[in-house]
């Protein structure tokens, strides 16, 4: 696996991949050389506690035969800032990181963490020479995931009881998509207690849960690289897993040509299919106003 960008978020994805020891070879690449052979070093004297791998700094020629490139490269936000605000400067660097990936001759599955994800995803879709479904932005599964927590949390169970689905934008605008909860494979209804939660308050306590965490600590990072490492998962064991990731659309609720995230079944092939939910029309209607968002922000890209 090859991680592009060596920061907060690709030195954790690194780390967790070796401890999950899926890949042989982790090659990290970032324009801070120094960075990253210090991330590659820090993580490298953990492997002999761990499963045998070969973790090191590397350039995109080490790339070039990866079977899957995270694309962690982008621009981070500071305090309020929001996603869609560092748009045109991560899809530069999205851009550039491509371009010297596809010049490199690769030829594998590209990850895109990057933000806002749903347009960098759509940007490295359109630069890197491969078929959209080899193209995956995280998404959201990471607010799937947060979503799952929190109503864990409030009805007393474990998180991997809850199922249910953030899809959408990975942003301000996601949907939270109460309609497909589900408790031990139950709908809310038949679960005591699941009368009295806020739904609302769930909801903007999964959307605002990124601008908690980075006023606290100033960036957010094992949650995304726990999302990155399932996704990488589901690809290297062909698992078929559905996870919402952020793929793109060709007409499903009448969106096209924009990356969003539903629930796909995620395999060997990447996005091996897309899957199309029966939301209530509200969220139905929430679902066409996040796709205005991204449509608006991928339009504005280099603006
Ligand atoms: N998808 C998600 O759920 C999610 C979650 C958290 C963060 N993110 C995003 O991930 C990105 C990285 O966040 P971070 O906290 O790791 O930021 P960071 O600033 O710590 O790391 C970014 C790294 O990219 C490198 N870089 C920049 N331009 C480059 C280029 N042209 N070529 C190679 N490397 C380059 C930088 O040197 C830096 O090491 C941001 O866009 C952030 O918003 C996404």
């Amino acid at each position: 696996v090859a991680i592009i960008g060596a920061g907060n978020v690709g030195a954790t994805t690194a780390y967790a991949l070796m401890l999950r020891a899926l890949f042989r070879d982790i090659v990290l690449i970032d324009k801070d050389m120094a960075r990253a052979q210090a991330e590659a070093v820090d993580i490298a004297h953990g492997n002999a506690l761990a499963r045998p791998a070969r973790i090191w700094a590397g350039t995109y020629a080490d790339a070039a035969t990866a079977q899957i490139a995270i694309l962690t490269a982008g621009a981070a936000t500071h305090g309020a800032e929001s996603r869609l605000s560092v748009t045109a400067r991560s899809a530069a660097i999205v851009q550039a990181c491509v371009a010297d990936l596809r010049a490199a001759g690769f030829d594998g599955l590209l990850l895109v963490a990057a933000n806002p994800v749903d347009v960098m995803a759509l940007t490295a879709f359109e630069h890197a020479g491969l078929p959209a479904s080899r193209v995956i932005g995280s998404g959201t599964l990471l607010d799937s995931s947060r979503l799952r927590q929190a109503v864990a949390a409030r009805l007393g169970v474990a998180p991997g009881s809850v199922s249910g689905y953030v899809v959408g934008e990975h942003g301000d605008s996601e949907v939270v998509a109460f309609s497909t909860v589900r408790v031990g494979g139950l709908p809310l209804s038949a679960i005591p207690g699941a009368a009295a939660l806020d739904l609302d308050a769930i909801a903007a306590d999964v959307r605002e849960a990124a601008y908690r965490i980075v006023t606290g600590k100033g960036y957010t990072s094992f949650g995304v690289a726990t999302a990155l490492v399932k996704i990488c998962e589901a690809v290297i064991r062909d698992e078929k897993t559905v996870l919402p990731v952020s793929t793109l659309l060709t007409g499903q609720y009448g969106i096209s040509d924009l990356y969003l995230s539903l629930p796909c079944i995620v395999g060997r092939g990447g996005v091996e299919k897309v899957l199309v939910a029966e939301f209530n029309p509200a969220e139905t209607e929430q679902l066409h106003r996040s796709a205005e968002v991204v449509r608006q922000a991928a339009l504005g890209r280099m603006g």
